[in-house]
């Protein structure tokens, strides 16, 4: 028996693997094991034997299990470190791939705004997409019966006795929102001015063509302060403006307009010149129109239950997507949404292409 117990705690100690290690521990401690065998014959002996033999089979049990034991901690810490060994990473070697996918022009455009009007002391505010009636209409000085809210190819939700039977009694009517101007109305009512905000986001009109899509982005911009006029409304444009489209060569031309939410009221057009058959930003061999701007109406200002004697300002709104068109040279808006890959990786930019001032807002 002795020898046979050290042949098997020697091909324990020698077993090669783990497979073959748990070979041994069938042969010794399984069903039909050696040991368990060694255990059956207790049962047969007189106590005074078994008196003798219980704890002598018992000890060699333990023996055997603790052989196992430790052959298999040691097989598993060189399985470990053969395995540490072969994944050594390489730290001389270039980062790849590169990353994947692109900036949405549209998010680059964004992100280029906000930087240039941080620079002006401009923070960024935002506003709901389901907006209602009196924050994208009336409190915009456009009561209901005004002209402008037939221009707008709003999309209304449903009211009482449409489709939406829960719809309450004497509740404001929602609808998507046709401008991001109702977020002048709703930083004018949450905030004391001063106030030097834009509030970028996504518009919706029942339009489509290739210069409309039912989905569009615009910005509005939004000072409130003592003593502001157009003055201060032109140098910000023209700044802006030069800062975005990165050229000292922009003149802008303000055309008496008519906004409700505005009075005076300017479109703003920019001179843009040929280059290779194209229209570009800056020179004077043409207008183009880019913005909708003008003095904040009195009307505006009273509803937000402000003083309009001691508190004036300047607005003005345009549309994103039409903003990278004339940057980055694309024509169809429709593209924008396709979510095209190839268009995407041709005008996409990475995203290690940050805008700033320093650097360049160019992209
Ligand atoms: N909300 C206007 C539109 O969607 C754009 C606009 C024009 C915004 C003049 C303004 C503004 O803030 O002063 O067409």
């Amino acid at each position: 028996m002795a020898s046979e117990t050290q042949d098997m705690l020697a091909r324990i100690a020698a077993a090669a693997d783990l497979p073959a290690l748990e070979a041994e521990r069938v042969a010794a401690l399984g069903k039909q094991g050696a040991i368990t065998q060694l255990l059956k014959t207790l049962g047969a002996m007189t106590p005074e034997q078994r008196q003798v033999e219980g704890p002598r089979i018992h000890a060699l049990r333990e023996q055997v299990s603790d052989a196992i034991a430790a052959r298999k901690a040691a097989l598993e810490a060189a399985v470990l470190e053969k395995r540490l060994a072969t994944e050594t990473v390489d730290m001389t070697l270039p980062v790849s791939p590169g990353p994947q996918g692109s900036v949405h022009p549209v998010s680059q455009v964004m992100d280029e705004l906000a930087e240039i009007f941080a620079d002006l002391g401009f923070s960024v505010a935002t506003g709901p997409e389901i907006e209602d009636d009196w924050h994208n209409f009336t409190a915009l000085n456009i009561p209901e019966t005004h002209p402008a809210r037939a221009m707008h190819d709003t999309f209304y939700f449903p009211q009482k006795g449409e489709l939406d039977p829960g719809f309450a009694e004497g509740a404001m009517r929602h609808l998507l929102r046709t401008h991001t101007s109702p977020v002048q109305i709703r930083t004018m009512q949450a905030r004391q001015p001063p106030l030097y905000i834009i509030a970028p986001g996504r518009v919706y009109r029942s339009d489509s063509d290739a210069t409309h899509t039912p989905m569009f982005h615009q910005i509005e911009g939004l000072v409130i302060d003592r003593g502001i006029h157009m003055g201060h409304l032109k140098w910000t444009l023209e700044t802006f403006l030069k800062a975005f489209f990165e050229r000292d060569d922009i003149v802008l031309r303000l055309r008496p307009s008519y906004f409700p939410f505005t009075e005076p009221s300017a479109e703003v057009d920019v001179g843009y010149s040929w280059e290779k058959g194209r229209r570009v930003v800056g020179g004077a061999d043409g207008w183009m129109e880019v913005l909708g701007s003008g003095m904040v109406h009195p009307n505006v200002i009273r509803a937000c239950g402000l003083d309009p004697d001691e508190w004036q300002g300047f607005a003005f709104g345009t549309g994103v997507d039409r903003l990278a068109m004339l940057k980055y040279g694309m024509d169809d808006l429709r593209a924008f949404f396709d979510g095209d890959l190839r268009w995407l990786r041709h005008y996409g930019f990475s995203a290690f292409d940050v805008p700033t001032l320093s650097g360049g807002v160019g992209g």
